[in-house]
């Protein structure tokens, strides 16, 4: 089998949907597959003329017809879309298919084909990220590309220093705290408050920064698991740069939920999910490291990079889900057609509904950005004054139980336990108007 034949996506011709225009997608068809890869078409809405993405947030007709490409499960709402994403039909469609392919070829195609679909599959998330294929490469989760960043990091000594803050995510904390553990350095804890704006966030880890002047490496999260905080990263980045502070961004909840590229970060080292907003199957993530940027991180162990060139040493995934990264140009294609910034905004706008209500309710505390470059389409919130796991777990139950809205309970910031809200595409503004009804009642 020709590596050709086995990714549909070459022979695709895609543009994002821009105001006005139609956006016809070639997608393989499952009773054609078998017999020869053969292709069908669907077409997504078009976006009425003159229409910035701001303005189409709020178009429900146009949301509809994208939540038609999507299978939502009946009988609750659903407000929990922080941990996976969803692959939209299409994309769904084309795993199978590859799933099948693989099951059907096995090693031949592994062993013949494998290794240029996955140079060319990279390539395709690397354009998406704006950065070249060498600075690129495929790991099955963030996770997998942060702890080798951190546990590879070769660069520290006597009486340094590494920080992280109560807003990343808690296994990152932890590998951090192993870090200074293991290699005898001291860990600083910076402490956000719940709510914040960019520059009081700048602020903070400035005062950090200057505080610890020892400071060799920081963690710093682009979106919070916790409550969808954004922070200022590249201005962080630069404040750290000028320090010689070694900056791992963990960009895991913020691609695809927010409309960038890493060169807008400006940070060498980063770790993505193609699994939450960009919409593949389970089990795909990527490690970026600018070019140049090796050297401080050692191969992983037993891969061997004496010039420092190749990134593909840093990780060592060994047996992959094929089919999940033969299905990535699908994931993406579907993820850009519908547009980046039409995403992002409609995300936005959902959060908006239910947090300008609960502004007005003196019982609930909302958590997260003050300004909009601070906040996402996810957030946070908990009763007044009830910060504790056993709260959040009594009104993550109450949510779900007498409201039928399921939300997740999360733990980690230093001001105590919340429920994090995170809707995705396509879910309705009437479904988030359910979550407002529900939190009026809680009194
Ligand atoms: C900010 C952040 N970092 C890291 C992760 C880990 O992602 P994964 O489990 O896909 O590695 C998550 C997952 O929710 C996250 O939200």
């Amino acid at each position: 089998m020709s590596s050709e034949l086995t990714n549909f996506n070459r022979r695709k011709m895609l543009k994002t949907l821009t105001a006005g225009a139609a956006l016809t997608l070639a997608v393989p068809s499952l009773s054609q597959a078998k017999s020869g890869s053969k292709t069908s078409t669907i077409e997504l809405p078009r976006i009425p003329l003159r229409t910035t993405p701001e303005m189409l947030a709020s178009n429900e007709a146009f949301w509809v017809k994208i939540a038609k490409f999507y299978d939502k499960a009946k009988g609750i709402v659903n407000l929990e879309h922080g941990y996976w994403g969803k692959m939209a039909r299409p994309v769904q469609d084309t795993f199978i298919e590859k799933t099948e392919m693989v099951n059907t070829q096995l090693s031949y195609y592994a062993r013949k084909n494998y290794k240029m679909d996955d140079k060319l599959n990279t390539k395709k998330v690397a354009e998406a990220l704006g950065v070249t294929v060498e600075e690129v490469v495929l790991t099955r989760n963030a996770t997998e590309a942060v702890h080798n960043l951190i546990r590879q990091y070769k660069d520290l000594g006597a009486n340094q220093t590494v920080l992280y803050s109560d807003i990343d995510y808690p296994s990152f904390k932890e590998t951090m705290k192993w870090l200074a553990e293991s290699r005898k350095v001291k860990p600083v804890h910076v402490i956000l408050p719940p709510q914040a704006n960019q520059q009081q966030i700048l602020d903070l880890y400035i005062e950090a920064f200057d505080k610890n002047p020892n400071l060799k490496l920081m963690l710093l999260t682009h979106v919070s698991n916790q409550h969808g905080l954004t922070l200022p990263v590249a201005k962080i980045s630069e404040a750290a740069k000028q320090r010689g502070i070694d900056v791992i961004c963990d960009c895991a909840q913020s691609w695809g939920l927010l409309d960038f590229k890493i060169t807008d970060l400006n940070v060498d080292w980063a770790a993505f999910n193609l699994h939450k907003w960009i919409g593949s199957p389970v089990g795909v993530g990527a490690l970026y490291m600018k070019k140049g940027s090796l050297e401080k991180v050692l191969p992983y162990p037993g891969e061997s990079d004496p010039g420092n060139t190749k990134i593909s040493t840093r990780v060592h995934t060994a047996t992959v889900n094929f089919a999940a990264i033969l299905t990535l140009p699908a994931a993406i294609d579907f993820h850009q057609a519908i547009g980046g910034a039409n995403k992002e905004a409609r995300l936005r706008y959902l959060r908006s509904l239910w947090v300008s209500e609960a502004e007005k309710m003196p019982h609930i505390e909302v958590l997260g950005g003050l300004d909009k470059e601070s906040s996402t389409g996810m957030g946070a919130f908990r009763l007044a004054g009830k910060t504790t796991l056993k709260d959040a777990k009594n009104l993550q139950q109450r949510l779900e139980k007498e409201f039928g809205v399921f939300t997740v309970v999360r733990v980690g910031l230093a001001s105590g336990s919340c429920i994090r809200i995170t809707p995705q595409v396509f879910v309705s503004s009437d479904e988030v108007g359910k979550l407002v009804a529900a939190m009026k009642k809680l009194v």
